[in-house]
């Protein structure tokens, strides 16, 4: 069965035109004005409705054992929450800890995906230690296809390596042409600073961010950059909140120093008033880095529109108001995440595009085609193009609404953008041609989804 899209406005990260898309066994065939209708073909109007290429969440955390706790998703219930809010294809952090084996953690990962989700995902290897078999173990990951590592600054004696591990994990990146994703923050400092918070009865959610400041992520941010320049590897932080953390980035790019930068849509949108709440309501909002003084959401807006962020993420990581009530004696035991799966792109778009702060080729991009280039999967996905796989998604920019725990699909009690008005959701989304999603509820396939391999790209 093929499918043909009608009349919509095709918006790329380079391009805006009004065409018809027509798709055969999940791949677009052709792209062109008043294509001809064969038989038996599905036909889908899209008059008034931009098409966009699918978009793409580069960071997600789904199963996660983590801070006493799991993260509260499975592949079925997170896949879903993104499709409806047109994320087609994720990667999630495999994140065995110091104490596991990187190969065994590797296959558990895989084997809670597997058959499991409705959309297509890849994933990053967390490298949470470097031991003697480590690289050879590493290796056998990449040639299974996952080609991008991970690696934990923060999270000291559970994730967290040592500068040592770092560089051995960025040279052999660097002979394998993989890309090297790190958590930023000074480890020790923030060990520290818990302490002497908690010894000094500092004890509430409103004491998470003192205990991670800006400069302890500026400091990380500095590190790793100058680790890889001292190895050749590239790199890529993640979940970047601050200004003094963008600007250790940006002058190390300026520098020559292959690096890449996400930020996460909480850190463009919350601040960390929402974190001094008393109780559960600041439990909520505590995720790391933490949600900053609100003056740097000014400076993150700026630096996605002038390039200096290549991609707008989720970090995605739901616990419910009962694991965050684990932190209820100190704020070093809430679990740390917040979700976000289903709302970054509507975000993104209703409080970036409409707002004039990003146009819809930068939307499209920090959304979906910079991580697509960024980890290899272009021109497959992250573009609408003859070749590319079908996932597409037809928005509606009609649609008026508000964000709200009562309608989400998300796996959670609560939602951190509760009452956030969006202008525009998808409309229809397709993985692959298979219609997923229509008009906000799921009406696909759960089992969908395939594992997507990914070479190294040697940049
Ligand atoms: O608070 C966060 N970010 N939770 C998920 C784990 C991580 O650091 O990415
Ligand atoms: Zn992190
Ligand atoms: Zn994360």
């Amino acid at each position: 069965m093929s499918m043909l899209i009608k009349n919509g406005e095709i918006v790329t990260g380079d391009s805006r035109f009004f065409a018809d898309i027509f798709v055969e066994n999940e791949t677009i065939t052709a792209i062109g004005i008043d294509l001809p209708i064969p038989a038996d073909c599905e036909v889908i109007d899209a008059s008034g409705k931009f098409v966009f290429p699918g978009f793409i969440d580069p960071h997600v955390h789904i199963y996660l054992p983590f801070m006493s706790t799991f993260a509260k998703d499975t592949h079925e219930t997170a896949s879903i929450a993104g499709l409806i809010g047109g994320t087609t294809s994720y990667i999630e952090m495999c994140c065995p800890s110091r104490l596991d084996d990187a190969w065994e953690g590797y296959q558990l990962w895989k084997s809670k995906a597997d058959g499991n989700s409705a959309s297509d995902y890849s994933f990053h290897m967390a490298v949470t230690k470097f031991g003697p078999e480590t690289a050879n173990q590493l290796r056998k990951i990449v040639n299974d296809g996952t080609a991008s590592f991970k690696i934990f600054l923060s999270y000291k004696n559970f994730f967290g390596v040592e500068d040592g591990e770092m560089y051995e994990t960025l040279r052999l990146a660097k002979e394998l042409g993989v890309i090297v994703t790190a958590h930023c923050e000074n480890a020790e400092l923030v060990s520290r600073l818990q302490s002497e918070l908690i010894g000094s009865g500092k004890t509430g959610p409103e004491w998470h961010e003192a205990s991670r400041p800006e400069s302890v992520e500026a400091e990380g941010t500095h590190r790793f950059a100058t680790f890889l320049a001292n190895t050749g590897a590239t790199g890529y932080v993640v979940h970047l909140s601050c200004e003094p953390a963008l600007k250790m980035a940006t002058d190390a790019k300026a520098n020559g120093t292959k690096l890449f930068v996400e930020s996460v849509i909480p850190h463009f949108l919350l601040d960390k008033t929402l974190a001094e709440q008393k109780g559960v309501e600041g439990m909520k909002h505590v995720m790391s880095p933490p949600l900053r003084d609100a003056r740097n959401h000014e400076r993150l807006w700026n630096g996605l529109s002038a390039g200096q962020i290549d991609t707008v993420a989720t970090d995605h990581c739901p616990f419910d108001l009962s694991q965050k009530l684990l932190g209820a004696d100190s704020f070093t035991q809430i679990p740390n995440g917040i979700p976000g799966i289903e709302d970054r792109v509507n975000l993104l778009y209703s409080r970036g595009v409409c707002t004039g702060k990003i146009d819809l080729h930068q939307f499209v991009n920090v959304a979906s085609t910079n991580a697509a280039k960024i980890f290899g999967l272009f021109p497959k996905k992250g573009t609408i193009a003859v070749g590319s796989d079908a996932d597409l998604v037809i928005y509606d920019r009609d649609y008026r609404g508000k964000i709200s725990v009562k309608t989400q699909y998300t796996n959670n009690d609560y939602n951190a953008f509760e009452g956030t008005e969006i202008y525009g959701r998808p409309w229809i989304v397709t993985v692959r041609g298979k219609i997923q999603v229509h008009n906000g509820s799921f009406v696909g396939e759960k089992g969908l989804g395939r594992f997507i391999p990914r070479k190294p790209q040697y940049f």
